[in-house]
């Protein structure tokens, strides 16, 4: 657990991290991204972090990945690189950068590891995890693979780096159809989301898609009848589900889709108003860019990903800590599932 008390101290000893109006007013390009959501008063806070991240990037050849649930002066204040799982992942075999800081939860850091082991990957919060990782363990894979001989093992990249190295190929929300089609058997083990399963059986009725019980807990927490409840009070509201939403949710929703093909769909079709079906800060990274589309709805927030926070990234890159170790013998087995995703969503 992080000595926060003794990092800030640590911290205003180095930086000048009181909020500064005068230099909040300087940062206004920085600040447009994101003035939609974050207040001039927030603005003045969050400004010396924001500059003493982008200034310490620099001196330590470090490249930041952000994912699309990360606050916004994270997401549009500090990021090099922005997307959901998938382009993240893709991202990290693509850096020049000798650091990736992951702003994200620990998987996502594990993955990038995984693709980069010559590369420091910093994690600023160890304990950003996320309930479908913490779900499954390879006995888990093993348990599934004896119920169910013979049948090819698909998993969340949202898992574990021991557990990407028992399966034979990851997926994530944005290609998991593709996958599932793509592969030669006629039942296909997918862990650990039920509900990512559920969906993606659905539209691949062909096969016989067997699931592990896991669930995300932001996600899991939408019904049907919010959803029936809230189309009935706001009329004309495009309704837009994340595929980690359990399956009668997406049967209500208009769209579904990974964080990133919930961006293209708003960016495509324009609505006066929309929900999305996933964690809070979806909504508020994408505002500003959508001046013209009233986002409204619930705010459900992942508290991992809420983990992360300027303030952790900047102890971070300070003190180069916490460092992604993955053993060398997992790395080259999860490395394998990882990259049989990648090239299989590469042929299109
Ligand atoms: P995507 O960004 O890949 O859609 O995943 C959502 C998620 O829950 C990541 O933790
Ligand atoms: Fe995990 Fe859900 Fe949080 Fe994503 S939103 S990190 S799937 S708990």
């Amino acid at each position: 657990m992080l000595d926060m008390p003794n990092i800030r101290d640590t911290l205003a000893a180095e930086y000048d991290l009181a909020p500064n109006p005068d230099l909040a007013a300087k940062m206004q390009d920085e600040y447009a991204r994101m003035a939609r959501v974050v207040s001039p008063a927030d603005w003045a806070i969050h400004a010396p972090y924001v500059a003493a991240i982008n200034a310490l990037k620099r001196d330590r050849d470090a490249t930041i990945l952000a994912h699309n649930y990360m606050t916004p002066e994270i997401f549009h204040g500090i990021s090099d690189v922005v997307g959901d799982s998938l382009q993240l992942a893709i991202e990290a075999t693509r850096t020049d950068a000798q650091v990736i800081v992951q702003c994200g939860v620990h998987f996502m850091a594990e993955t990038s590891k995984i693709l980069n082991p010559s590369k420091t990957v910093l994690m600023p919060d160890m304990e950003a995890g996320c309930s479908l990782a913490e779900s499954i363990t390879p006995a888990g894979i093993a348990e599934m693979r004896a119920r169910f001989p013979g049948a090819p093992v698909v998993t969340y990249v949202n898992t574990t780096a021991e557990v990407k190295a028992a399966s034979d190929i990851c997926c994530t929300s944005a290609n998991a159809v593709q996958i599932i089609r793509a592969l030669d058997a006629e039942t296909i083990i997918m862990t650990p989301d039920q509900y990512l399963a559920q969906n993606v059986a659905a539209q691949v009725p062909e096969k016989r898609i067997v699931w592990w019980e896991g669930s995300c807990i932001v996600h899991e927490q939408y019904t049907a009848q919010d959803i029936r409840d809230f189309r009935d009070w706001n009329p004309g509201t495009r309704i837009i589900a994340h595929p980690e939403c359990p399956p009668d949710v997406v049967a209500e929703a208009d769209f579904s889709g990974s964080t990133k093909g919930i961006l293209d769909y708003v960016s495509a079709e324009r609505p006066e108003r929309a929900m999305l079906v996933t964690e809070c800060s979806m909504a508020s990274n994408i505002s500003d860019a959508h001046p013209d589309v009233e986002f409204i709805g619930p705010c459900n927030m992942c508290p991992y990903m809420k983990k992360i926070t300027l303030e952790k990234v900047l102890w971070s890159l300070h003190s180069m800590t916490t460092e992604i170790t993955v053993p060398e013998d997992v790395a080259d087995k999860a490395r394998l599932a990882v990259q049989r995703m990648i090239d299989l969503g590469a042929k299109g």
